[in-house]
């Protein structure tokens, strides 16, 4: 999120000796791109590198299968066996799909988590249900069902279950960023772009501080889990500032682009990351033209998988299906898709829809889970020629 924000007690001059309470306080600079991306300064209490031990975490293996004999899917999560190992957003996560650039997982949670930080990439959270507040060093964020939070790449952080969730979590292997042309040279969204600075949330102005000893940090890399146990709580900022922070937006602020004749799917575009795009479909007129058709044309997107979960609202495309709230489908290269038989009529007199979905394209390969093969319907691929 590219701008610039203060929060607590920050010193005049950066790298300069700064005392708080009368003990100096330790700056970290949490930054991206080596030295050269967005970046902050974080003043904390103690030391944020000492740590008094280090553990080995195991994590559940995860079974990935390519997806041959190749097929679309519809993956109905409503059917994934509850989870044992825990019921928490960062335990309870169960990965679907899933390439060298991204993995897609689904969430149930009705228990908080602990502290976590994700060395692999920026985590893109879509809240489907539900209510929750994002703890970081950073600070508190309230977000709640429709809302989207992107959490910075090793940004330390829990999550607090205010009521009973269920999320959508894009994991990528990068930066998640706003797409470029939505920006002007100065950083500012621009006029025309499907949502602007006001419907950008950034964490609450107040430092957590809290205090603790001994206290673990559940850490991942690409290699797996780790434990470092801190000799003191991370969530001792007293302040920071700078560009780089977790942030949200509600997906009910996208703003739709809507024509005489159907758009394509760029102008749902609301994310990027590297390998794969972030589009959100929300409540909008449709097309306007007497002869519009208003349900999407038949596509052979050759150069991605797409992955569409369905947030809310009547999919008129797939109607006839068995997709509903919740259901992610996956459409992949080598495979047309279009609408189910009978929606491209209906579509003739509807003036709007309701739907409210986001869409993951990525470009290269989806694997699957056994869990995404558990609940893959057996009859969606057929379900056009009924
Ligand atoms: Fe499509």
């Amino acid at each position: 999120m590219a701008h610039y924000r203060r929060v607590g007690d920050v010193p005049r001059k950066r790298h300069t000796l700064h005392r708080n309470d009368g003990a100096v306080v330790f700056e970290e600079l949490m930054g991206t791109d080596g030295f050269s991306g967005a970046s902050s300064l974080l003043y904390h209490r103690r030391s944020p590198s000492a740590l008094v031990r280090i553990e080995e975490r195991s994590s559940r293996p995860v079974c990935w299968n390519q997806n041959q004999p190749l097929r679309p899917h519809h993956l109905r999560t409503s059917e994934l066996a509850s989870d044992e190992d825990g019921r928490d957003p960062v335990a309870g996560r169960r990965p679907l799909l899933a390439n060298d650039d991204v993995e897609i997982s689904w969430v149930t949670a009705d228990a908080s988590s602990p502290l976590y930080r994700d060395a692999t990439g920026d985590q893109l959270v879509y809240v489907q249900s539900g209510d929750a507040v994002l703890e970081s060093v950073f600070g508190r964020l309230d977000v709640t069902a429709g809302d989207y939070l992107v959490i910075p790449r090793s940004t330390t952080h829990r999550w607090s279950i205010t009521a009973p969730v269920e999320m959508y979590v894009v994991s990528a292997r990068g930066h998640v960023s706003i797409p470029a042309r939505y920006l002007n040279a100065q950083g500012q969204l621009v006029e025309g772009a499907p949502f602007s600075e006001r419907d950008q949330r950034a964490p609450a102005p107040e430092p957590l501080l809290v205090d603790g000893e001994d206290v673990p940090v559940l850490v991942r890399t690409r290699n797996g889990l780790s434990t470092h146990v801190h000799a003191s709580h991370p969530f001792d900022v007293i302040g920071w500032d700078g560009y780089l922070y977790p942030w949200a937006m509600s997906i009910h602020d996208f703003e739709p682009i809507v024509g005489r004749i159907h758009q394509p799917p760029p102008v749902h575009q609301t994310f990027t990351g590297p390998g794969f795009v972030v589009c959100s479909f929300v409540p909008r007129l449709f097309d306007f033209d007497p002869d519009a058709v208003k349900v999407p044309y038949h596509h052979s997107n050759v150069d991605c998988d797409e992955v569409l979960m369905y947030s809310a609202g009547n999919f008129m495309s797939r109607e006839g299906s068995g997709i509903g709230a919740g259901s992610i489908s996956l459409h992949p290269p080598g495979f047309v898709h279009g609408p189910q038989p009978g929606s491209r009529e209906r579509s003739v007199v509807a003036t709007r829809t309701e739907e409210v979905a986001v869409m993951v394209d990525a470009f290269a390969p989806l694997a699957l889970s056994a869990d995404a093969l558990e609940v893959s319907d057996p009859s969606y691929p057929f379900s056009w020629s009924r």
